[in-house]
């Protein structure tokens, strides 16, 4: 499959996703939203990749929707395009997903990056929900996936302001896992990415899907919900062979079986 707006590429069970539009700091266009989303179902959907990354270039992750594309749309297009519901298809993918940061990850850059399951940033990644500035306001998550990652008063302070954070704020501010210098980025989120590549997959999609069940259910029900996929752990090869390789000080080679 070719694309245009991303670069795909697989090696050793990591499937990278580059966004590719350097001349519009990455905005993210109706093109990006159906290639991005394809080429992540399509890794989803193959055998050798394990985790993904998802990744922009040094100047911008990406800088938000593409504001060009729609400047001059009615509220009847947005609304009946249900505009933006599309990138709910990258929240579906079961296999982990790493976002690597490095320069602007505002608006919907920011949103996308919080549609991965952790986020791994330079020290040069700034992130921001700047809508206000445009008259609107987040389309993407920002209003939800922000204030679940940080908290009621950082999430309005973002989305009212429209200022701009750091990667120390934000990884103080718990919406970035680790911070790296920008040189190292790529290196890091790969050395992240083949750690996990390594665990069993029956594991790490249990994982996923146990702390993302954590934003929509009870405490109580999300608790037996994680027992139960602990306990189904048990019908594996995968946890024989990790308790067995702890006790015999070896390193467990997982099937996903
Ligand atoms: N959409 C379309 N084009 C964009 C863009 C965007 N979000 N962000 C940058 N670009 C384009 C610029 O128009 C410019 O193109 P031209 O050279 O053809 O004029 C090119 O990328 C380089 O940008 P700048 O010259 O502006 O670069 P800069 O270094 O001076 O400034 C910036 C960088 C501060 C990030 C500035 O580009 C900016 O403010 N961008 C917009 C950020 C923004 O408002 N994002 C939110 C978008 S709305 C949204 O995302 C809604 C949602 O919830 C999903």
């Amino acid at each position: 499959m070719s694309y245009e707006t991303i670069l795909a590429e697989s090696s050793e069970g990591i499937g990278t996703l580059t966004i590719n539009r350097p001349g519009a700091l990455n905005a993210l266009n109706s093109q990006v939203l159906a290639e991005l989303t394809s080429a992540a179902e399509a890794f989803d959907a193959d055998p050798e990749v394990r985790v993904i990354v998802i990744t922009g270039n040094e100047k911008a992750f990406a800088a938000g929707a593409d504001i060009k594309e729609m400047a001059e749309k009615s509220y009847a297009e947005v609304y009946l395009a249900d505009w933006f519901a599309g990138w709910d298809r990258l929240t579906r993918v079961r296999k982990p997903i790493i976002a690597a940061v490095a320069g602007y990850a505002l608006g919907g850059g920011c949103e996308l990056a919080m549609m991965a399951d952790f986020i791994i940033a330079a020290d040069t990644a700034k992130f921001g929900q700047p809508e206000i500035n445009l008259g609107v306001m987040p389309g993407m998550g920002g209003s939800q996936r922000l204030t679940r990652a940080i908290g009621k008063a950082k999430a309005m302070d973002l989305c009212l302001t429209g200022r701009f954070i750091g990667a120390e704020e934000a990884e103080r501010s718990g919406l970035v896992a680790r911070v790296v210098p920008a040189d190292e980025l790529l290196a890091e989120t790969r050395k992240a990415a083949a750690g996990i590549a390594q665990k069993s997959l029956l594991a790490t999609i249990g994982v996923k899907e146990a702390v993302n069940a954590a934003f929509e259910t009870t405490l109580s029900q999300g608790l037996l919900f994680e027992r139960r996929t602990f306990h189904a752990a048990f019908g594996t090869q995968d946890q024989k062979e990790g308790m067995r390789a702890f006790s015999e000080k070896r390193e467990a080679k997982f099937t996903d079986s």
